[in-house]
């Protein structure tokens, strides 16, 4: 029965998930969070986390919220756990109302027509009208097994003989054309089986029922693929083609060490057949239209970075574009998604049968994140822009980090995609930088240095340029601002800083100018400030939000000793886990782990100093 949306919000809300999930394990404060050893899989080190309304495993991706839960961890139905959560939080599961019986009614009774018609195509696959079908199956590398798994069937040739093998079991006309499966003319009087002469490919929603077909004519012929009509049941804008398989991928615990299965949406309904059979069970497609904001919630109810396959030609590019457009709205801090490229001329299908699985295992390998392919759709083809073309491009780039609805990975994004956009086209005269070489590597890699002092001290000024525009960074980088070994003239700057902001806890720029003018550093202020090139965050000190500022003190910091910064930021990150990271350190893991993605992705040419 379909519960009242409402009903299961306020449920959700009334169940604290900590405490369901701790009457079965340990669960080990973390922050404002708590995590624990994943109940789904073996493991001794907890990567299990639990948030305030849902829960995920970072070592084999279990992911869902209380109500999943113990779903999955008693192995029960969703009515019988419903049932209990709502009685120990004191609610009342609602009744269907007789109107919503009887569409139940009538959806079971559909879903009935489409199950009879699903065991009679499979059952003629094995006759001998389905020989050609079925050989054109194997023919196409399919075991049977596979054929079997995905319920493969045959359609027969459609002149009427579905219609009377179906009869007996009370299949009407009505019924075949309510169900997606028989056309109707003007008056919506059925005439003519959709699917004849074609294999058929039984199309599922993520719980595994029957919603609808699709079908594929063998050999060459138009259209080559045909797929069911909208009906009650089947919505093409919400289901993907191989989810409710993939789901279970997804969710099964896997063994120790083996790879995870990863959520790969490709295009069509023979490639997610034959990743399965290659071994990404993670694989589904929509069907043949561009994924859908719809989809894509879809998508993150089972993995929280999908990686979306595109082919390497200019179709694939826009259809990429495309699907960025519709993902940057939704995304979120635990929403993403990634890319990867297939060879031109290929896909997921062709690419097995040539190449082999290892061939697919590297792309998904190598699948990228949303941000750095966003950049580079955005910028193709510009090699060395003049002005107006930069700031065109510049309003492309932020525009799109604009689309992103969540206020502070908004800001995330603009400031990864600005950044790069001035180390791409100002830092280097005469074009692009090669990428590559810099983005393969984790490690940073040393471009050989072109002054290193005067590199450093530009840095140095640079930090202190950003904390004279925005002295409310003061506080979260201190310690770290005070480990510099500054020249003289900002070495004062520093230390009437530290002095104005003891005395006066929240000093805005204005102020603080006024300060160091007081105490007779004022050309110094100003020799600081008026120095070129200037980051992002100074020239638009009105443009761009806290968070970024934060992020680009941190990558200035970090390009002084890069090593340093990620063994430092390694650290920190350990303390987090074990729970012993103090409080200023958390506030400003963020932005550096931010700075050191950025940096680590080879999104600037590194200097190491
Ligand atoms: P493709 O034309 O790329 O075919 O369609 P494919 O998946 O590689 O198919 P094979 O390998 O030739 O069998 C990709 C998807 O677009 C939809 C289908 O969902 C198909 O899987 N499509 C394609 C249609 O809906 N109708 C068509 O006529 C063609
Ligand atoms: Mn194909």
């Amino acid at each position: 029965m379909a519960l009242d949306p409402a009903f299961l919000e306020e449920l959700r809300a009334r169940t604290p998930i900590a405490a369901v999930i701790g009457r079965r394990t340990r669960l080990i404060r973390s922050g404002r969070n708590w995590k624990a050893c994943c109940p789904f899989h073996g493991e001794k080190t907890p990567s299990f986390y639990v948030y305030d309304d849902h829960y995920h495993c970072f070592g084999c991706g279990a992911h869902g919220d209380v109500i999943t839960f113990v779903m999955q961890s008693e192995g029960r139905g969703f009515p019988e756990v419903v049932a209990e959560l709502a009685a120990e939080a004191g609610l009342e599961v609602p009744r269907a109302s007789p109107r919503q019986r009887e569409t139940e009614q009538r959806v079971r009774d559909l879903a009935e027509v489409l199950e009879l018609v699903q065991a009679a195509w499979v059952r003629r696959l094995h006759a001998p009208e389905g020989r050609g079908g079925l050989a054109y199956l194997r023919g196409r590398g399919l075991s049977d097994e596979t054929i079997a798994g995905f319920g493969l069937g045959w359609s027969g040739d459609g002149r009427g003989a579905l219609l009377e093998e179906l009869r007996p079991n009370g299949v009407t006309p009505e019924l075949l054309a309510r169900a997606g499966l028989m056309r109707v003319d003007e008056e919506g009087r059925p005439k003519g089986e959709l699917f004849f002469n074609r294999v058929t490919f039984p199309i599922r929603d993520r719980k595994g029922m029957l919603v609808s077909f699709g079908g594929r004519i063998l050999g060459d012929g138009q259209p080559k693929y045909l797929n069911g009509p909208e009906t009650e049941l089947f919505s093409k804008r919400r289901v993907l083609f191989g989810m409710d398989r993939a789901r279970s991928a997804l969710r099964m615990a896997r063994p120790r060490g083996a790879p995870p299965v990863e959520l790969l949406v490709v295009e069509g309904y023979m490639d997610v057949i034959a990743l399965h059979q290659a071994g990404f069970p993670g694989a589904v497609a929509p069907l043949g239209t561009a994924l859908t904001p719809e989809q894509m919630e879809a998508l993150w109810g089972m993995a929280p970075a999908p990686i979306l396959c595109f082919d390497g030609d200019g179709a694939g590019q826009r259809a990429a574009v495309k699907a960025a457009e519709t993902a940057l709205p939704l995304l979120s801090m635990d929403r993403t998604v990634r890319f990867c490229t297939l060879p031109e001329g290929e896909d997921p299908d062709s690419l097995l049968r040539a190449r082999g699985a290892g061939a697919v295992a590297a792309l998904v390998e190598g699948a990228r994140p949303l941000s750095a392919v966003l950049f580079e759709l955005l910028t193709q083809g510009v090699r060395d822009p003049g002005p107006e073309q930069r700031a065109a491009l510049r309003r492309r780039l932020t525009d799109a980090a604009a689309m992103i609805a969540d206020k502070g990975l908004a800001s995330e994004y603009r400031s990864t995609l600005v950044d790069r956009f001035f180390e791409t086209y100002r830092r280097r005269p005469g074009g692009p930088r090669r990428e590559g070489a810099a983005r393969s590597t984790v490690a940073p890699v040393a471009v050989a240095p072109f002054d290193a002092l005067a590199a450093t001290e530009e840095r140095m000024r640079i930090l202190t340029a950003i904390l004279l525009r925005h002295p409310g960074l003061l506080s979260e980088v201190e310690d770290a601002y005070c480990r510099l070994d500054l020249p003289p003239a900002l070495g004062r700057v520093r230390a009437a800083l530290m002095e104005a902001a003891a005395d006066h806890a929240a000093m805005d720029a204005g102020a603080l100018a006024a300060w160091l003018e007081d105490v007779g550093l004022g050309e110094e202020r100003a020799a600081v400030l008026a120095a070129r090139p200037l980051p992002m965050a100074l020239s638009a000190p009105d443009d761009l939000m806290a968070v970024d500022v934060a992020q680009e003190w941190w990558h200035f910091y970090a390009l002084m000793n890069v090593r340093q910064f990620g063994e430092d930021l390694r650290a920190d990150t350990e303390r987090m886990c074990s729970g012993t990271l103090d409080e200023r350190a958390w506030g400003s893991l963020r932005p550096r782990l931010l700075a050191w993605e950025a940096l680590r992705r080879g999104e600037i040419s590194l200097d190491e100093g």
